[in-house]
């Protein structure tokens, strides 16, 4: 399905969202600053598709130069991700792309000091499993930052899920051409426990400190955790 979005994926995250997505990645990135900026850090970005959640994590690094990856098993996603990080980012250390799937990662235990992922997790066939092998991959202490959907509630709620259910699922098709994908995204949403649930599933998986922080009204929100 993502594969077959691929070419588009990029233009219609920007016209569905009004261009928030953009921020909603950068802030997101920023609250990692302060693993970012170590020279040594080891950062995954998962489901990273086009890149552009690790090209944000890659932009608040700066000169530091932490070893950054961006995993996704779409090799489609992928070839975008290469392309954009040769015309983007010449004069910084580019993120390396691996084809993996987030459920069974081709990397050892404790590995990395920050997993991320942004808009990838709610995908996952089996959030507990996706949650375990995040757990698996960071190193104790290690930080990890979802960002995903939200379901607001009150009248921003009733507004959102008119346009998320009607208009986008729309216009999502006539632009990408393929039918599918953007009916799918409101029900993923749906499916998507609620914050409350989420947190538990986290403490279950092995994260303390658990927070999670509404972005725009809870159209979106970060959850973080660190390995106990
Ligand atoms: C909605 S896109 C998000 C892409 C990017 N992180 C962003 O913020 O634009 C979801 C991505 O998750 C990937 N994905 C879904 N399930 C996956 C899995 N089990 N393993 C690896 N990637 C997965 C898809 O291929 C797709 O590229």
């Amino acid at each position: 399905m993502f594969t077959g979005i691929a070419p588009r994926y990029d233009l219609l995250n920007h016209v569905l969202s009004f261009n928030v997505d953009r921020m909603w990645w950068r802030r997101a990135a920023r609250t990692f600053d302060h693993i970012l900026r170590r020279p040594d850090a080891r950062i995954l970005d998962l489901c990273c598709g086009t890149g552009d959640m690790t090209f944000s994590l890659r932009g608040r690094a700066g000169k530091s130069s932490p070893t950054i990856l961006g995993a996704d098993f779409s090799h489609a996603m992928l070839q975008r991700a290469t392309e954009k990080s040769s015309s983007a980012l010449e004069n910084e250390s580019t993120p390396r792309w691996v084809e993996a799937d987030a459920l069974r990662l081709p990397f050892p235990d404790a590995h990395f000091d920050l997993v991320t992922s942004a808009f990838g997790f709610r995908n996952l066939a089996n959030y507990d499993a996706g949650l375990r092998e995040i757990v698996r991959v960071l190193r104790p202490g290690g930080e990890c930052g979802i960002l995903d959907f939200g379901e607001p509630k009150g009248v921003m709620g009733g507004l959102y899920r008119m346009y998320f259910k009607q208009v986008l699922p729309r216009v999502g098709t006539l632009i990408s051409g393929v039918s599918g994908p953007y009916a799918y995204l409101p029900a993923s949403v749906q499916r998507f426990p609620e914050p409350e649930e989420m947190l538990g599933r986290m403490t279950i998986a092995g994260f303390s400190e658990r927070s999670w922080t509404p972005y725009t009204f809870g159209i979106a929100g970060l959850y973080r955790g660190k390995k106990r």
